[in-house]
């Protein structure tokens, strides 16, 4: 029996994720920062649990709520993520970064290691980041993508990029995987993404499952992809 967390699962590719999973035999705990809220989540084997990816103290007690309610954890997915503002670059002042950041860097750190403890007492530890193509140097070095030139997100995504990476190069025990779900109609981007959810989730649901790896990819639907 496999037991997953995903933060943000409370709407779009979090929430197609574990109503995937959950219809697959795993046990999903969908943090959600208000689990009330979330619809879509009705499955016997779906958990919303409260967590605001970007709180210390929500963090922490989750982790308490999810050792001391189900006592195991393989695998933990950084999913929550925000836009955060659109400035032209070179308007973009610190704030709009640290918003961003905030969730799409701090929180999926935060969260990763407040859950590391209790991920490595399982028998094959799994993270998952869920990055973007927009955080790719060598999708944005081209300029393929001239109609999203937002700094705090690409910049975020780049960053979380690396953060996964060091995981993956410094935890031997851990699988590491990040994810590219690709353009994907969510309220992310007011649903123009050309993708569906069951597309924007594969990789997401395939890293999951993978327990053999090998560790440090960047994978999307059709496969391993550049960083
Ligand atoms: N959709 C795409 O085309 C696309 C493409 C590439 C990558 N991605 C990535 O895929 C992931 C999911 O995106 P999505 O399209 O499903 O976005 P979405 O529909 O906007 O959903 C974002 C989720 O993140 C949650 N969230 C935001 N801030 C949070 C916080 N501080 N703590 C906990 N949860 C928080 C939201 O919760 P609330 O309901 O509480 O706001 C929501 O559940 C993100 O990492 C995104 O960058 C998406």
């Amino acid at each position: 029996m496999t037991t997953a967390l995903i933060t943000g699962a409370s709407r779009g590719i979090g929430a197609h994720a574990a109503r995937r999973l959950a219809a697959d035999g795993v046990t999903v705990l969908a943090g959600c920062r208000t689990p009330s809220a979330a619809t879509g989540l009705d499955h016997p084997g779906i958990h919303p649990i409260a967590l605001d990816v970007t709180d210390d103290a929500s963090v922490a007690a989750a982790v308490k709520h999810v050792q001391e309610t189900f006592g195991a954890l393989d695998v933990v997915v950084n999913n929550a993520a925000i836009v955060g503002t659109t400035t032209p670059p070179d308007e973009a002042g610190a704030e709009d970064l640290r918003e961003a950041y905030e969730t799409n860097v701090f929180g999926p750190v935060r969260v990763t290691r407040a859950f590391l403890p209790l991920l490595r007492r399982g028998e094959h530890p799994r993270l998952v980041l869920v990055s973007s193509s927009l955080g790719s140097f060598t999708d944005m070095a081209d300029w393929r993508w001239a109609n999203h030139p937002h700094l705090p997100y690409t910049s975020s995504k780049a960053a979380l990029n690396m953060v996964g990476v060091m995981y993956a190069k410094t935890m031997p025990d851990v699988l590491v995987t990040v994810v590219n779900p690709g353009f994907t109609a969510t309220d992310l981007n007011d649903h123009q993404g050309t993708q569906t959810l069951d597309e924007g989730t594969d990789a997401l649901v395939a890293a999951v499952l993978d327990t053999t790896g090998p560790s440090g990819r960047f994978v999307e639907r059709e496969g391993e992809r550049a960083w």
